[in-house]
């Protein structure tokens, strides 16, 4: 058990954590500052199997009601395990990390969202469940070219859902789950020790655009931050130093006659309104 006093020593920390260019922190200059090489931008792919991604949306029955989008977006934990089209993974990809642009000819991407020093420095895992087409298994998306790879096969994700969800089971029956990998050092070698709070702060735009691409079709995910990471780490050949997963992301179809079941997540709530 972690003592009192412990307690109070991490919270200190993840407290200092939170600021930029800290005045108790040294005089300090970064790897960029000190012309060390740039790291690649992009992970090239592992694996023969790779499947290209279409990019044209204009099948897709998209929601342009932008107000109407955001005034909807909720979190959904109950999904109807039917298969989600190639067409929307690539719609959530395209809108959470695709690549619009290079900033130079090899400095930056440009992509949907935008990130601390352009440096994108997240790579987006998957583990597939139910999507048209994709055999279920792991696969890593490849945004240099709008495609995905897949890495191995699993013909039952449940146990590494419920694992890595950290016994969320109800992620079981989504679509497709999205694993946020953290490469450290693209960050890093931009703003050394600060990478890590920055970084976080890039994921919440990913994750909200993937929010939103999924109400804007009528899907439904839910973020996750309360995740266990070694199997996800282990299933996607991450050695958990230089790259981890950090984040995770059910996304599934929904079905209004569902609505009740969501609701029952948040039965607990009235044991507060009661103390009233
Ligand atoms: C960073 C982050 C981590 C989250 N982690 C979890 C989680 O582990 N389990 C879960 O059921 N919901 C999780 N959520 C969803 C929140 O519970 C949800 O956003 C919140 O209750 C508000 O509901 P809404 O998204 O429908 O507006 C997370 C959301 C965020 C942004």
């Amino acid at each position: 058990m972690l003592t009192e006093e412990e307690i109070m020593k991490r919270i200190r920390e993840g407290r200092r954590f939170m600021h930029m260019y800290d005045d108790r922190d040294p005089d300090y200059t970064t790897d960029q500052y000190l012309n060390k090489p740039q790291p690649p931008l992009f992970k090239e792919p592992v694996s023969d199997t790779i499947i290209s991604l279409p990019r044209d949306f204009t099948a897709l029955p998209v929601d342009s009601d932008f107000l109407h989008v955001i005034n909807s977006r909720e979190s959904h934990r109950v999904y109807t395990e039917e298969d989600m089209s190639l067409l929307e993974l690539s719609w959530l990809l395209w809108c959470s990390q695709g690549v619009k642009d290079m900033r130079g000819k090899k400095y930056a991407t440009l992509r949907t969202v935008p990130c601390g020093g352009a440096r994108h420095e997240f790579e987006l895992y998957m583990a597939v469940n139910h999507v048209e087409g994709l055999t279920r298994g792991f696969y890593h998306y490849l945004p240099q070219n709008h495609s995905i790879e897949m890495l191995s096969a699993c013909e039952d994700l449940s146990d590494f859902i419920d694992d890595t969800m950290n016994g969320q089971t109800w992620a079981c029956k989504s679509s497709v789950i999205f694993y946020f990998d953290m490469v450290a050092y693209r960050a890093e070698w931009r703003y050394g020790i600060y990478a890590h709070r920055i970084a976080l702060v890039d994921a919440g735009y990913v994750s909200q655009n993937l929010y939103l691409a999924c109400t804007s079709i009528g899907l439904g995910g839910c973020a996750i931050g309360s995740i266990r990471e070694a199997k996800a780490n282990a299933a996607f050949g991450l050695d958990g130093e230089e790259e981890f997963i950090f984040l995770a992301h059910p996304v599934g179809k929904i079905s209004a006659k569902d609505k009740q079941k969501e609701l029952d997540f948040y039965a607990f709530v009235h044991d507060y309104d009661d103390e009233d």
